[in-house]
């Protein structure tokens, strides 16, 4: 039996509850060892992993790691939220009793750690000294090296994050084992994976995957999942996949603030670090603040605050270059520490590459491996498959990124003016509009979505919903999840403007209408003056839209006729949609009647124009 009590001894780390958890775990999963870690132990633990072959050297101070090739995305069917109480269970979240839950990962997990070593990692989602530091202290168990230097990139980690806790049984539990990764049925009917948030119990518990989107309990599990449900139980937050950004208008000083929600690989990180003030002259600062969740309150001075728990970025590589996102590729630079997950590798130059990155992938394929670790120069002719995973991905911190703000740790969040909603959708969605109505605003979020991606998924136009982009994320129903943002927001008194944005309009043959990316701050700052009362745009029945001379154009690639259509409503395709709308929102339970009387409005408006 591994003696648990003298490495936590040697770490220091004296919280009784804490202590408690860790030897209650390792009897269950019997690991060899216990290792307590914190940010110091970085260097000798990536030295270690190096040894070990799980990193490998991509430059000075840059690393690369496969995962198993059957592990390589979040998987939405065997991830569940599971609580002691039913009318937790909503349309998205896979509900399942927390016993049931319990007792099956508990089987799993005994004896899966054997022969390797258990690393306990205290954590912390907040700044310190946040207002919400009290739902953001964590403890996860890991048996997987990598998974902990992730988590050392992504989170505040150290043992003082659990020993000062003023009740100390307030931090979530999260117990991570990888398991045979060859053996687990990833995707068949015998698939052994299930990864767990029990929430009432807040308690986490995830078998059987290495990848960061399920392993890296801090992010996911616990800064989305487990913080959707405690805002709500607690009254006192939201907790979304949000990213977060500030604008400065040097000329005025004045400051804005702004999140929102993408579904995943919708364009937060890019949204969050890339846009162009340099394309304006030299008018505008933007600072970064976060680019995948952020957490929501309202402060004693009647403002919505907003925060990101994280303290680094897991982004997704692919298209990542120097024209789409420079300021990535300067946060993933030499001495970075950066980890990449899933490129192509070549393990001669200790290069990486992966499709985007450069326009053809390098000439000289020698010495070349895709993402899987096979020769690229012994690809049969005919295999055109991408050399590096489409999800495969890059993860810094936030102190490397080149315009993270200055004040991004600051206790206090930011004050946040506009929260914003967008999602792929190649016709109908135009760049921006803007919502002022607070239900209208709620149901917009509800109602986001982005297209199917197989056709056999579902209607031409229709869209797969995501509300507010939480469909995987969310912890209890959806309806309750409308309440309690009405609720949250509505106790502002200086509330933010909604608003819906789409960069991925197409034409017929497919070129995106809008170029995006670093101009995408050009929807913003309309966003912002319209907020201000300086420009009035157009009402719609869906929204205020900028005329052409309010948005700033100078030096944007877009024909006259693309720009007329993202700027417009198209009328017939919109009153289609509210007839997917009324079905996706009859899918839920207890939806407040406010969003029903906005979405009422917006109809009948859309009728009176038809
Ligand atoms: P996230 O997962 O929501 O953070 O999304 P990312 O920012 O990582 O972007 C996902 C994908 O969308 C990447 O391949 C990006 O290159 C692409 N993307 C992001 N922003 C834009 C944009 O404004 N226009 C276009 N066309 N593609 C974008
Ligand atoms: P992203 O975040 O895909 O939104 O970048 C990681 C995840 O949701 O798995
Ligand atoms: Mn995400």
């Amino acid at each position: 039996m591994v003696d648990v009590n003298t490495a936590l001894d040697e770490a220091g780390l004296t919280n009784p509850r804490v202590r408690e958890y860790v030897a209650h775990w390792a009897a269950i999963t019997q690991p060899d060892r216990v290792e307590v870690v914190g940010a110091a132990d970085d260097a000798r633990l990536v030295q270690e992993a190096l040894d070990a072959g799980e990193l490998l050297p991509a430059g000075e101070g840059r690393y690369y790691s496969r995962s198993y090739y059957k592990d390589t995305a979040r998987s939405e069917e065997r991830t569940v939220v599971a609580t002691s109480n039913e009318s937790d269970k909503g349309a998205y979240n896979n509900w399942k009793p927390a016993a049931e839950m319990t007792e099956l990962l508990t089987e799993r997990m005994r004896g899966a750690s054997a022969g390797k070593t258990m690393y306990v990692i205290p954590y912390l989602m907040a700044p310190p000294g946040s207002p919400l530091e009290q739902y953001a202290a964590g403890v996860e168990l890991t048996d997987s090296r990598p998974v902990v230097l992730h988590m050392m990139r992504m989170s505040r980690v150290g043992s003082s994050y659990v020993d000062n806790l003023e009740d100390p049984d307030s931090f979530v539990r999260a117990v991570h084992v990888t398991g045979d990764l060859e053996n687990l049925g990833q995707g068949t009917p015998e698939d052994q994976r299930y990864f767990a948030t029990v929430a009432d119990e807040r308690t986490i518990l995830h078998y059987g995957s290495s990848y960061g989107g399920n392993a890296l309990l801090g992010k996911i599990a616990h800064g989305l999942r487990q913080a959707c449900y405690d805002g709500r139980a607690s009254g006192a937050f939201l907790a979304e996949q949000f990213m977060l950004l500030g604008i400065t208008d040097k000329e005025t000083g004045k400051r804005w603030h702004i999140c929102g929600g993408f579904p995943s690989a919708s364009g937060k990180t890019n949204l969050a670090m890339t846009l162009a003030p340099d394309a304006l002259g030299d008018r505008y600062h933007v600072e970064f603040y976060g680019d995948d969740i952020a957490w929501l309150w309202v402060g004693d001075d009647g403002r919505v605050y907003g925060m990101n728990p994280e303290n680094g970025v897991f982004g997704v590589a692919k298209d990542t270059n120097e024209k789409t996102n420079p300021t990535a590729l300067d946060s993933i630079g030499e001495g970075s520490g950066v980890i990449f997950t899933n490129v192509a590798y070549n393990p001669q130059t200790h290069e990486v590459w992966w499709e985007g990155m450069t326009k053809n992938p390098p000439e000289d394929v020698t010495g070349w491996q895709d993402w899987k670790g096979e020769l690229i120069s012994e690809r049969a002719a005919d295999d055109t498959s991408p050399w590096a995973h489409p999800n495969s991905r890059f993860t810094t911190t936030l102190a490397n990124v080149p315009n993270v703000a200055g004040d991004f740790e600051a206790p206090a969040g930011v004050p946040i003016d506009a929260i914003i909603f967008g999602g792929r959708t190649s016709d109908r969605e135009p760049l921006v509009r803007a919502i002022t109505d607070l239900a209208e605003g709620v149901y917009d979020g509800l109602t986001l979505g982005a297209e199917a991606t197989f056709a056999a998924e579902g209607v031409d136009g229709q869209l797969r919903y995501d509300p507010m982009s939480m469909r995987p994320f969310m912890a209890y129903g959806e309806g309750d999840y409308a309440a309690h943002w009405l609720k949250i927001i509505g106790s502002a008194t200086d509330r933010p403007i909604f608003a819906h944005v789409n960069w991925f309009q197409r034409g017929e043959d497919g070129h995106f209408r809008w170029p995006g990316y670093r101009d995408n701050l050009r929807a913003l700052l309309w966003l912002a003056r319209f907020k201000d009362g300086e420009v009035t745009g157009r009402q719609t029945p869906v929204g205020v839209l900028p005329t052409v001379e309010e948005l700033e154009l100078d030096g944007v690639d877009i024909t006259p006729e693309d720009l007329e259509i993202i700027l417009t409503i198209d009328n017939a395709r919109w009153r289609q949609e509210m007839g997917f709308r009324e079905e996706h929102l009859k899918a839920f339970e207890r939806v407040p009647e406010e969003i029903w009387e906005a979405h009422r409005r917006v109809s009948a408006a859309l009728d009176a124009e038809a």
